[in-house]
């Protein structure tokens, strides 16, 4: 979702600004602007469409040594050059970008347009623009704290002013923030990401919190001008993760990482000596563990399925009740909290919107909530009652692949753990503990196997439709490559049980619709086989993801993808990766953006 830059130094801004914006790209845009001052010289480009279009706008030399940047992800008015940020005053004084939604801008907006404002564009956004220019009165701070007053809504926005050259003001309210403190320069942005090729030391900014930067310094205060002091942390990611290392796209890179990213979630967190897990982030004594009675896991996206195995798995290995349930729908539903309960949030990037309130509600409930997220310093890891993070590095193609088997790692880690202080005995820890172990070169298998499923990808790449169908823990498994496939292929695919496939979906089986299914290893194997049939029984093709060794599935079905042979409880690993292989070649087959699918943002800050 949209992005922003800000940068104070002695370089020319609009390289700095460029280079952080196209690290943004990933979040998902649709439009893109710069403004570079050079004294009271204000300079705006903006342009609907790439940060290249962008760049070849942008004049070669242009001077100015600060200025603020923005992808924009259209939320108020339509995807044009006028409605990209930057946004300003009818003067032009003010420079504004912003992620986020202003809910009163249509009262403010009229209350404006009544004194004499005149707007240019459709956007929300522009609002703050003229706000801050009207209290404006010789203090950039003081205007900007006057006007967030007279918001309601989400923000994370940048200003500029032309009477204060040299300076970035910035605040925070519901969107991301991180100053980026370097050596005679100052960077501002909404992820990590466009800093850090320049600097790996980063001020976060928490709700209702301000900086006001230059390149030499910086201060922080809040609505009220207090003072505020902050830590300076360090950005752990390497720059070499956000490069494609050789790959052409990020989504084959990320799926490629998988062995090792899974590898990453383990480390340091198996215990052979007792047989259990260790995550010391949880921030829970073992007494505290051993009074939940129930586990509720609330997510959105892949993460809300990642989340659905990890429920079952509770359930199957741990005994214990546990429920996923998407973040979306929790917010609103005036939650039942009950004490010994234990929630966890699953996020990869730690900010979307309808998982980071949901969790805000949960907690305003009394509940204890865990969060699993993989962006470190994101808001719900900073937010939380405490959580695991998933160590996947950073992930950088909108469809989320290597977070999803990093998140289930963590739920394969803290299943254990509960199960130990339950039924397990030690034997049974440590036979759970060598098979888990066994996972990552289990995935480096099938990731050799990887040219079988691009053959089949491309054979029927050019169907309409698809159903996903898996049972168990392989049911969300089967979820999760419906979805993977829709998002980066455009291809219309539906998940469900398998056995629910005679309830309803069983009426679009025809030649023209093929079911990818998930045959598991289990005492459920036999009644997926019975539904493989119903369906061929239509005359639909099936294709299926078995494990070696079932031989009998060789006359069932029209094509076959092989996994390795483990326990059936960790088939999800197995059998997702070739879910999100078939995705990504289909979706190359058909020339699609791969890492960038249309309407699709990586972090969805907005409700
Ligand atoms: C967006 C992304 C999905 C992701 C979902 C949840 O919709 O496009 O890939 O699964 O958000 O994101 P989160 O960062 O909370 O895991």
């Amino acid at each position: 979702m949209c992005g922003i830059v800000g940068y104070c130094g002695p370089k020319p801004a609009s390289d700095i600004l460029l280079e952080g914006l196209k690290r943004l790209e990933y979040r998902g845009y649709d439009s893109a602007g710069i403004c570079v001052g050079k004294g009271e010289d204000f300079q705006i480009i903006k342009k609907k469409g790439k940060i290249k279009d962008l760049r070849e706008a942008v004049p070669v030399n242009l001077a100015g040594t600060f200025g603020i940047g923005h992808t924009r992800w259209a939320t108020h008015g339509e995807v044009n050059d006028v409605n990209s940020h930057p946004h300003t005053n009818d003067t032009g004084e003010v420079a504004v970008v912003h992620n986020g939604i202003i809910e009163n801008y249509n009262t403010l907006k009229n209350k404006l347009i009544s004194e004499g404002h005149k707007f240019q564009t459709d956007t929300d956004t522009e609002v703050i623009a003229h706000l801050i220019a009207k209290m404006y009165h010789g203090n950039l701070e003081q205007a900007v704290r006057e006007a967030l007053y007279l918001l309601k809504g989400t923000y994370g926005l940048a200003v500029m002013h032309k009477k204060e050259p040299g300076k970035i003001v910035g605040a925070r309210n519901g969107s991301p923030l991180v100053l980026g403190v370097g050596d005679g320069e100052m960077f501002l942005a909404s992820d990590v990401m466009a800093m850090m090729a320049h600097t790996k030391d980063a001020v976060y900014l928490e709700d209702g919190e301000l900086v006001s930067m230059t390149k030499d310094s910086y201060t922080m205060f809040d609505l009220d001008a207090r003072h505020i002091e902050k830590e300076v942390e360090k950005i752990t990611w390497e720059l070499e993760q956000l490069e494609k290392g050789g790959y052409r796209t990020f989504m084959e890179k990320e799926i490629n990482e998988q062995s090792q990213s899974i590898k990453r979630a383990f480390q340091g967190r198996l215990d052979l000596d007792g047989a259990t897990a260790h995550l010391g982030g949880l921030n829970m004594s073992a007494k505290q563990l051993l009074n939940v009675q129930r586990v509720e896991v609330v997510a959105a996206g892949t993460s809300y399925y990642a989340g659905m195995v990890g429920a079952y798995l509770l359930e199957r290995l741990a005994r214990i009740p546990a429920h996923a349930e998407l973040s979306s729908e929790v917010r609103y539903k005036n939650p039942i909290v009950e004490p010994s309960t234990l929630y966890f949030v699953v996020s990869q990037s730690g900010e979307t919107a309808d998982t980071l309130y949901a969790m805000r509600e949960l907690q305003r409930k009394g509940a204890t909530v865990l969060g699993v997220c993989n962006a470190v310093g994101a808001t719900i890891p900073r937010e939380s009652d405490g959580g695991v993070y998933i160590h996947s590095g950073p992930e950088i193609a909108v469809a989320s692949t290597k977070a999803f088997t990093s998140q289930i790692s963590v739920f394969y880690l803290f299943a254990l753990l509960i199960a130990r202080m339950r039924h397990f005995s030690f034997e049974e820890g440590y036979g759970f503990i060598r098979e888990l172990d066994r996972i990552p070169a289990l995935v480096g298998q099938v990731l050799q196997r990887a040219e079988k499923v691009k053959e089949i990808a491309l054979r029927y790449a050019h169907h309409q439709n698809f159903l996903f169908l898996g049972r168990g823990m392989l049911y969300p498994v089967a979820l999760e490559g419906a979805l993977k496939l829709k998002e980066i292929s455009y291809i219309h695919a539906e998940g469900y049980s398998a056995a629910e496939i005679k309830h309803g979906p069983i009426a679009l089986i025809n030649e023209e619709t093929p079911s990818v299914f998930l045959v598991p290893d289990d005492g459920l194997r036999d009644k997926v086989i019975t539904s493989i049939k119903e369906v061929k029984a239509r005359g639909g093709k099936v294709i299926a993801v078995a494990v070696d060794g079932d031989e009998e599935i060789n006359d069932i079905v029209d094509e076959i993808i092989r996994v390795p042979k483990t326990i059936d409880l960790f088939y999800p690993f197995l059998m997702v990766v070739p879910l999100q292989l078939f995705a990504f070649y289909a979706a190359e087959e058909l020339g699609r953006d791969v890492d960038q699918p249309r309407n699709l943002a990586k972090s969805v800050t907005v409700e």
